[in-house]
């Protein structure tokens, strides 16, 4: 059955790119499976997948099994303490898995563009939400081009198919539960009047919206994670007021977290070899460091934007236990 074993799906909604949806599923992704969850992500964004990137597993690839394609591994889980004594990476709490699919590990060169008419876009959703086998999964995200697009009546048609709203219905059925929606916006008026249209097309297709979230709302400073130039936030919060919508918090430009998936995208470089070339000197000993293998979730949870992503991990989880009353 397609989604099988999925219990919770969460989209990521905006009706403007470049807003951080991305950067918020995985944020999200590595928030909840702090919380002990396991989690994957499926990257929808056919034009522009950007999953692959931020997890830096830009050159893996799709493995097939009987149930289907098999999503890419970030992390495994840590279940005991007696695991996380084993591996001086691993965390010293529960920790759930966190695997993803996304186009870009099906494309052969990350720089093809795809360019796809209607049906095919419609075709290919569907594809990725009926042939992979995800398994035991508590939390689906889903990461969506900015808009509504055609991926997105697509996403929606396939889901209210293969899923329900219900939570009652999800567990008797033993179907998938369409938790709701996350919207991500800037504080700038003119996203925000785009969120708006998402907003809409949630209440079209009977989504429910789980929140807004304010991305980019002021700058964390990189050293104590203050935050400031607060001058441009708070659209965000009087449009999810205005629509009678949650407003699940902000989250300020945090370049430190930046910093950590454009590192990613930078490992395995040899800059060792080339910094000697281009200088003949040794490296000085900040360089000579020893490179951080730690797991992104590890690193992820140092960083001044996880205390935020963790309150709305919980605030998900907290919703989701209401409704359904089991421990997911
Ligand atoms: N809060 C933040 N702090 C620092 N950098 C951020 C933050 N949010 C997003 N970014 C950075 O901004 C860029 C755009 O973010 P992202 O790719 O998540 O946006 P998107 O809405 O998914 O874009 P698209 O519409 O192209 O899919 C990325 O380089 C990302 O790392
Ligand atoms: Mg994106």
């Amino acid at each position: 059955m397609p989604l099988d074993g999925v219990k919770n799906i969460v989209l990521v909604l905006s009706g403007k790119g470049g807003v951080g949806k991305s950067s918020v599923t995985l944020q999200l992704a590595l928030a909840l499976s702090l919380q002990g969850k396991s989690v994957g992500i499926l990257d929808i964004d056919l034009t522009g997948p950007s999953i692959p990137r931020l997890v830096g597993l830009e050159d893996a690839k799709i493995t097939q099994s009987p149930g289907g394609w098999l999503p890419v591994p970030v992390h495994d889980a840590v279940t005991t303490q007696s695991d996380s004594a084993s591996s001086s990476s691993a965390s010293p709490q529960p920790r759930g898995s966190l695997r993803c699919m996304s186009l870009g590990f099906l494309l052969r060169d990350r720089g093809d563009a795809v360019i796809w008419r209607g049906p095919k876009k419609t075709a290919m959703i569907r594809q990725f939400l009926s042939d992979v086998s995800w398994g035991v999964t508590d939390y689906l995200l889903i990461d969506t081009p900015p808009g509504t697009s055609d991926e997105h009546i697509a996403l929606a048609e396939q889901l209210l198919t293969l899923s329900t709203t219900d939570a009652a219905a999800a567990a008797q059925g033993n179907l998938p539960h369409l938790t709701g929606a996350v919207l991500v916006t800037t504080p700038q008026a003119v996203a925000t009047s785009d969120v708006r249209k998402e907003a809409n097309f949630c209440v079209k297709t009977s989504i429910p919206v789980l929140g807004v979230i304010e991305n980019m709302a002021g700058y964390a400073c990189p050293c104590c994670g203050e935050v400031s130039n607060l001058f441009s936030s708070g659209g965000g919060e009087v449009m999810a007021q205005q629509l009678s919508i949650p407003f699940l918090g902000r989250v300020p430009v945090d370049v430190k977290f930046g910093e950590l998936v454009e590192g990613n995208m930078e490992a395995g470089s040899d800059d060792e070899d080339e910094y000697e070339d281009m200088t003949g000197q040794d490296k000085p000993a900040e360089a000579l460091a020893e490179p951080d293998t730690r797991p992104l979730v590890e690193k992820y949870k140092e960083g001044w934007s996880y205390p935020r992503f963790e309150e709305f991990a919980r605030t998900i989880i907290g919703g989701v236990q209401a409704t359904t009353g089991a421990q997911q």
